[in-house]
């Protein structure tokens, strides 16, 4: 019986901390952003937390992937979205009221607002003055990829270039960059 009544006053407190979590600010104007506290707790598992904004995912997904707010710190998200009209060589502008909602958004979960492994291992490879436009371009991601000869990546017909990420990680959606994912294409499944 009393185990009965500890169990039934933990999934109180659970059930209590889930409405409590879930009622941030940040998310109440886009519903599809809330989680709950379960599927907090769930995604911890993941590498960096996955796309939920429907807005980003149209506008920053049509070129290339949608690239997880939690790969690149609050000030490189700023900077690249206070250049759009001069984006990589192409023009990537929005109307104002766009621009601002979805640099609110990359802000709010950016890399050090967030609590994700790959998260966390970004944030600590960057030196405090720098401000990378690419993910590409972080200490983390070099390290994780300098293995991968150019004749797989640069030089591959069927790749091109490193900053096609869902091309090699088949969860990258999901925000999962497990290597055992891993499958280049035109190469295969991925062995080191
Ligand atoms: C008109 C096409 C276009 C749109 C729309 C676009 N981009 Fe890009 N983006 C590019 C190109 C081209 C590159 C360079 C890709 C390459 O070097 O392979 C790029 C690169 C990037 C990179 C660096 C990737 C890396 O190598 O690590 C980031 C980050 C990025 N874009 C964010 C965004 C965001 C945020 C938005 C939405 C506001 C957006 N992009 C919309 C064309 C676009
Ligand atoms: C050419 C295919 C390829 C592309 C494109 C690619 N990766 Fe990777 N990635 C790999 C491989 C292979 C590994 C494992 C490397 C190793 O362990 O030696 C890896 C490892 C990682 C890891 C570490 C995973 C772990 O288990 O340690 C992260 C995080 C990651 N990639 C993120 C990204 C992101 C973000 C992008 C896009 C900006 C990207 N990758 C693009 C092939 C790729």
């Amino acid at each position: 019986m009393k185990t009965i009544i500890t169990s039934i006053s933990i999934l109180t407190l659970l059930f209590t901390t889930a409405l409590v979590v879930g009622d941030d600010d940040r998310y109440k104007k886009e519903k599809h952003d809330e989680k709950s506290f379960f599927s907090r707790l769930f995604e911890k598992d993941l590498d960096v937390a996955p796309v939920k904004n429907t807005v980003y995912k149209e506008e920053c997904g049509s070129c290339h992937f949608a690239y997880q707010p939690g790969l690149l710190p609050a000030r490189s998200w700023k900077k690249i979205m206070g250049n759009l009209e001069n984006h990589f060589d192409e023009n990537a502008e929005l109307d104002k009221e766009v621009q601002t909602e979805l640099t609110n958004y990359l802000v709010a979960n950016a890399a050090d607002h967030a609590n994700y492994k790959r998260s966390r291992r970004i944030m600590r490879s960057l030196s405090k003055g720098s401000t990378p436009l690419r993910v590409t371009e972080t200490p983390y991601f070099i390290r994780k990829h300098d293995e991968i000869p150019s004749r797989l990546v640069k030089d591959n017909p069927e790749l091109g270039s490193f900053s096609k990420c869902a091309a090699c990680h088949g969860n990258a959606e999901k925000g999962s960059y497990d290597e055992d994912d891993v499958r280049i294409p035109g190469v295969g499944k991925w062995d080191d």
